[in-house]
């Protein structure tokens, strides 16, 4: 059944206030996930986000014969993938779940074959995967594409061989696929252009507290020496498989406040991983604190305006184009022109259509970029998510707005942040969920 929420807008008034626990990161725990294949005993992780692309990508595994334990929080974890019976990667799952492409390098290594279809693109893309199909050919693979839209990847008799890659465009997936396919091949690889998000370092930091020998994640060049399965040592601190805290998540909450708190605090953060934003909010007049831990938004003086601010996604630690389209709300209100350039996905800025019905004032010069006329009121309207973050800057849009909104296909918002409606209404925002009729 199909579900839409409904967001009974403040107009613009302050009416939030309190605080939220930030969950694990959506774009750790997959990686987290899909590299319990390269472990030879179960993988225990826990602050897994109890979100639907989760449950996706448990779903592929579990089909492919791998045995799942979740605890009653849902949020603790053990995958054991010894039980694993094909190198087949669900085709029905994987084409909606483009994530599942970090799977075909574990299962590459581990067992010297992988087949999958086209993770489909999105509306943020086209999403391609030439850089995967060229770093399995360094590293000695052979590559067929049947007619039935299937690649079929085989590694060479004695493993997958240690390889240089060199991204032409930093990718995330593209840089986690090929640290854990590189950790079981034989001798070293050496990944250039790699991406350098949080979430790398944190998946790097892990598979070495089991085993593996990868230098240099978060850096744009990591050396991956390879070896053995990988086996979770309990002695090691549990912290090392306690999934980072979600900074997407984060930043998208911190916007909210920005906009309409009295105070709200964000705890079990990592500041430091948002330095971007908050360097920017900062600059737009927005009163920030942070803690080792936490990040408070406090309302600015009676009167104060925030002004415009020209941003342009970059690969981390730039401005994360994840959060993009909440930040586009912000400058909705913010006085003056700010020009949106989104570098990384040429769809992503196509939801900004709906944000003009509401009221904004944002023109879009090419598929890259747009300008936002700062300083609009925004009414309530009926909108559909075109995708997870995106959905969650219409909840934002909704809670600033005058009057009523309904935001269908939140299946979309479930993607990615769990329980999003309840923790938004413990900070006093009006939102219900609804079932479609
Ligand atoms: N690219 C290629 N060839 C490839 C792979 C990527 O040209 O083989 C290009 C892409 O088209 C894009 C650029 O490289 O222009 C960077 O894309 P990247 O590969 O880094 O994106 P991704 O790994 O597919 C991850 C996140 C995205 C996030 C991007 C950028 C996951 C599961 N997804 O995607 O998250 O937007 O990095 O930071 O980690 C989301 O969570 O909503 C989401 C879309």
């Amino acid at each position: 059944m199909t579900q839409y929420f409904s967001i009974e807008g403040s107009g613009g008034k302050r009416t939030l206030s309190g605080s939220i626990a930030i969950f694990g990161a959506k774009n750790a725990a997959l990686k987290a996930i899909a590299a319990s294949i390269l472990y030879k005993n179960p993988l225990t992780l826990t602050n897994v986000p109890n979100i639907e692309d989760v449950l996706r990508i448990t779903e592929v595994l579990t089909e492919m014969g791998a045995t799942i334990i979740r605890d009653q929080s849902m949020r603790s974890f053990t995958v054991d993938t010894n039980t694993m019976s094909t190198t087949t990667i669900t085709p029905e799952i994987a084409k909606r779940l483009r994530a599942s492409i970090v799977l075909t390098g574990p299962l590459l290594a581990r067992n010297g074959h992988v087949r999958f279809p086209h993770p489909g693109g999105c509306v943020i893309g086209e999403r391609p995967i030439d850089l995967f199909i060229e770093g399995y050919t360094k590293m000695g693979a052979t590559i067929t594409h049947d007619e039935e839209g299937f690649y079929d990847i085989r590694s060479p008799k004695d493993g997958l061989h240690g390889a240089e890659i060199f991204f032409r465009v930093a990718s995330v997936t593209g840089t986690e696929t090929f640290m854990m396919a590189a950790t079981l091949a034989k001798g070293t690889t050496v990944i250039k252009n790699a991406a350098m998000e949080p979430e790398i370092k944190w998946l790097a930091t892990m598979l070495n507290a089991s085993g593996a020998h990868i230098e240099g994640a978060g850096t744009p060049t990591i050396t991956i020496h390879g070896g053995e399965l990988l086996a979770q040592d309990k002695a090691i601190s549990k912290e090392r498989f306690h999934v980072v805290p979600d900074r997407i998540e984060t930043g998208s909450f911190l916007v909210l406040g920005a906009l309409l708190a009295k105070e709200l605090t964000l705890t079990d953060v990592v500041p430091e991983h948002l330095e971007s934003l908050i360097e920017l909010l900062t600059y737009a007049g927005v009163n920030i604190e942070q803690t080792a831990n936490t990040i408070t938004v406090r309302a600015p003086e009676e009167g104060a305006v925030f002004r415009a601010v020209n941003v342009r996604t970059h690969e981390y630690p730039g401005f994360p184009t994840d959060l993009q389209a909440p930040l586009m709300i912000f400058l909705t209100q913010a006085q003056g022109e700010s020009l949106v350039f989104e570098t990384i996905f040429e769809g992503r800025l196509n939801y900004t259509e709906a944000l003009n019905r509401m009221g904004a004032n944002i023109t879009m010069m090419d598929p890259h970029r747009v300008l936002v006329h700062g300083g609009t009121s925004l009414r309530g309207k009926q909108l559909e998510s075109p995708d997870l973050r995106a959905g969650l800057a219409y909840i934002i849009a909704a809670a600033i707005a005058e009057g009523a909104s309904e935001i269908h296909n939140i299946y979309f918002v479930d993607r990615g942040y769990e329980a999003v409606e309840e923790r938004l209404r413990a900070i006093g925002l009006s939102i219900v969920r609804h079932e479609e009729k």
